[in-house]
């Protein structure tokens, strides 16, 4: 890891949420390997401690918090706890998003799953932006905003609650980059395919079905998603969506055999 003071990042605090494990655990390292200090939000406490000890381990300063953003007034809170902890924050990453099951169909899924679902992935999230975008402008801070989304987001998946909690962030990016611009706060989603992490169980017929011929890793997403952080790499860069699929968003009903 690059010392602090040598990354493109140093000393600028990260609030990181589903910190724990998969793409939101990747983004903590590339965010630390470039300087950052991390503020960590999962639901599960062991997780969120292995994360903490490894960055911490790794040399990087780092705290967290256990905090359920299915629960009302979490995302506000979350960013209450940062501030509190490190006195300021420059980054928000939200990648947390409740567990998908494939059982979870229209006809079935529950109240209780749908309202997660939101709940995780718009509600608490457009209050997390709102309060640091509040923040950010009283202290006129050029803040920079991670959205992780899904290709779900503009096709279907068999889970309504998701997908369509996916589009409904999306336009959130949108509508905040839009507003957020003039005080120079930067709004990006950054949308993964089908990524060998936690939340996502494949067929064992995906893997064909992708041009790359594999599934992704949580750190490649990382690695493109840091860019959107970084000013040198992106700072006309706002309301934006970056793919990192291996190709899979190109996948289509004509997919003839000699191909
Ligand atoms: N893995 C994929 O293929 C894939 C594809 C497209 C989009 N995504 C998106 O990427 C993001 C991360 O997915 P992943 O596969 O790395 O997931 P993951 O399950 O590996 O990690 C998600 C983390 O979020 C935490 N979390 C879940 N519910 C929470 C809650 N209520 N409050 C706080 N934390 C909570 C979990 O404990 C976990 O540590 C999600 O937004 C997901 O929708 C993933």
């Amino acid at each position: 890891m690059a010392p602090e003071s040598m990354g493109l990042l140093s000393g600028e605090v990260a609030l990181v949420t589903g910190a724990g494990h998969g793409i939101g655990r990747a983004m903590c390292h590339e965010l630390a390997g470039e300087g950052a200090i991390l503020f960590l939000i999962d639901v599960d406490a062991s997780r969120l401690t292995a994360s903490l000890n490894a960055l911490r381990d790794a040399g990087a300063e780092a705290d967290g918090a256990l905090i359920d953003l299915s629960l009302a007034g979490s995302g506000v809170m979350a960013v209450e706890h940062a501030l509190s902890r490190f006195g300021t924050v420059q980054m928000l990453v939200h990648a947390a998003s409740p567990p998908r099951s494939e059982l979870d169909r229209w006809d079935v899924v529950s109240d209780q799953t749908w309202e997660a679902m939101y709940r995780v992935n718009v509600s608490e999230g457009f209050q997390m932006a709102r309060h640091l975008a509040k923040h950010w402008i009283g202290e006129a801070i050029a803040g920079r905003m991670l959205f992780v989304t899904s290709l779900h987001a503009a096709t279907p998946r068999n889970l309504p609650h998701y997908a369509s909690s996916k589009a409904a962030m999306m336009m959130l990016v949108k509508e905040l980059a839009r507003s957020l611009a003039k005080h120079s706060i930067r709004v990006n989603a950054l949308t993964p395919g089908a990524i060998a992490a936690g939340g996502f169980k494949p067929n064992p017929d995906l893997q064909a079905k992708i041009p790359m011929q594999r599934l992704g890793e949580s750190a490649e997403v990382a690695a493109m998603g840091i860019t959107l952080l970084i000013d040198r790499f992106s700072r006309y860069v706002t309301g934006s969506e970056v793919i990192v699929d291996g190709g899979l968003g190109l996948y289509n009903w004509f997919d003839p055999h000699d191909a």
